[in-house]
């Protein structure tokens, strides 16, 4: 019996003359005289594998030159030489089994382009087509460098919880998590007949549970399902996103900084050498010149400049934005953005925001205004790390989680953490859909997640 194949390995390692079979759909069937030519996908890379069916095959007539797009087949053959343009080989098939059939009539992938609006609207269907196809391999690939990267450093793995009850960012932006039927949502603190006892939600971020393992391991990641109601209907904004957060003890801003541009440079190098086929369709179709850009996030050094440098430069900028900058507000995408790629032309690395728009566990810098805090802004994205050296200060955080308006009780184990051996410690989080979208150039963060989430939107 032939040893099943994938695709990708048939058309990288197998020898003209083997006898392969292999699982797939069919992209397009064309008939040519006395043969029908069947382009078969099983989703291993980008590349169809040719297949040529003759008349001699017992269902040809019946089966065969019925086949349209998205039949699922099983082909047995032999693997022959290509005499066609763009393909080392092709198989002969000796025998053409239809698993399923796909009504040409209703079935709605259709050899033209379709547009990513479209493809939305059909989230079961998508991953078949080529630019679906190629994201959820480069998403697949990132996970596992990312995995490798922190192995490789000597990171340990944490799973931080899903459901929790601290609200990390303070931004107000938690999905409580709850039992409770509407009618039963009465009086001051309804939530302490709840499941938990007390109010409960999906975690926005897993850092401060990572802290805790930081200071017992030293260096920890944590990488997950991440959820914020956040009303944003951006292309840089989900629901529900994956962040990667690594936390380092014995680190400052510094150490956290090098960190995430080794990692994001690693990262962007195994997307290169890995899924070059995938990145040459992005950048033929999706985003022209993506993978010199990459090459060059590669190679080149990030820059650095502090909140107080970024605000003098956009007040500079010989441009318009729709929200004006000045020192003490927050910057906006389209200002990350013009640091990018009309200032540095690379990545940027704005730190030292201030204090009143940073989270409270950030570290207070000397002047008192300003936080120990971290950006790494992108072309075309803007934000796609946040991190900071976090307050390892008794007194400076108990005043800081108390001007934030924090349940001191509630936060008691985190402030513990610096009652008994503090270190000096930092972090970052980095969302893993904008670092799929930087990677591809994928306009749309609905579009590099399997199944999006958005205010409105959880079809299946
Ligand atoms: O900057 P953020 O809010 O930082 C934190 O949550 C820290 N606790 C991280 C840490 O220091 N451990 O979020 C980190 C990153 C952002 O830079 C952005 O890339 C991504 O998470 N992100 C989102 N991605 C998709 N949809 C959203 N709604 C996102 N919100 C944040
Ligand atoms: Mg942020």
């Amino acid at each position: 019996m032939a040893a099943m194949t994938r695709i990708v390995d048939i058309l990288r390692q197998q020898p003209v003359g083997s006898v392969v079979e292999v699982n797939g759909w069919l992209r397009t069937r064309r008939d040519s005289g006395s043969l029908a030519f069947l382009e078969l996908n099983d989703g291993s890379c980008l590349a169809n594998l040719q297949v040529l069916a003759e008349e001699g095959l017992a269902n040809y007539e019946t089966e065969v030159k019925k086949l349209s797009t998205g039949c699922s087949l099983r082909v047995r053959g032999t693997l022959v030489a290509s005499p066609a343009k763009g393909q080392a080989v092709e198989v002969r098939a000796e025998a053409v089994e239809v698993i399923g059939w796909a009504d040409p009539e209703t079935y709605p992938l259709q050899k033209k382009r379709h547009s990513f609006e479209f493809l939305r609207a059909i989230a079961h269907l998508r991953p078949r087509t080529n630019a679906l196809g190629a994201v959820a391999r480069v998403r697949s690939a990132l996970c596992f460098a990312i995995h490798r990267f922190f192995h490789e450093q000597g990171f340990i793995q944490v799973q931080t919880p899903v459901i929790t009850t601290s609200d990390c960012e303070g931004a107000g932006e938690m999905f409580t998590v709850t039992t409770l039927e509407p009618g039963q949502m009465q009086g001051a603190d309804p939530f302490a007949a709840d499941f938990f006892g007390r109010r409960a939600g999906l975690t926005v971020s897993g850092q401060l549970q990572a802290e805790i393992f930081a200071l017992s391991h030293g260096r920890v990641y944590t990488f997950g399902p991440t959820f914020r109601a956040e009303n944003s209907n951006t292309s840089r904004h989900l629901a529900e996103f994956w962040m990667l957060e690594p936390e380092m003890a014995f680190c400052d801003l510094g150490g956290d900084m090098a960190m995430a541009e080794t990692m994001i440079k690693a990262l962007v190098a195994a997307a290169l050498t890995e899924c070059a086929e995938d990145l040459a369709l992005f950048d033929q179709h999706v985003a022209k010149g993506l993978i010199d850009r990459l090459t060059q996030v590669r190679d080149r050094p990030f820059v650095h400049l502090t909140y107080t440098e970024a605000v003098t430069e956009l007040a500079h900028a010989r441009r318009d934005f729709a929200f004006p900058v000045r020192w003490g507000v927050d910057l906006q995408a389209e200002h990350e953005r013009y640091l990018c790629e009309d200032v540095a032309q690379a990545p940027v690395i704005v730190t030292n925001y201030p204090e009143a728009i940073k989270p409270f566990y950030m570290r207070l810098d000397d002047d008192g205004r300003t936080v120990a805090a971290m950006d790494i802004l992108v072309a075309g994205i803007g934000e796609l790390v946040g991190g900071s050296q976090r307050e390892e200060r008794y007194e400076v955080l108990a005043a800081r989680m108390a001007a934030a308006g924090l349940d001191m009780e509630q936060y008691g184990w985190y402030l513990d953490l610096r009652r008994f051996g503090s270190v000096p410690h930092a972090g970052f989080g980095l969302g893993f859909e904008r670092l799929v979208q930087f990677v591809t150039g994928m306009q749309n963060i609905r579009d590099v997640i399997p199944f999006p989430r958005t205010p409105g939107s959880a079809p299946c």
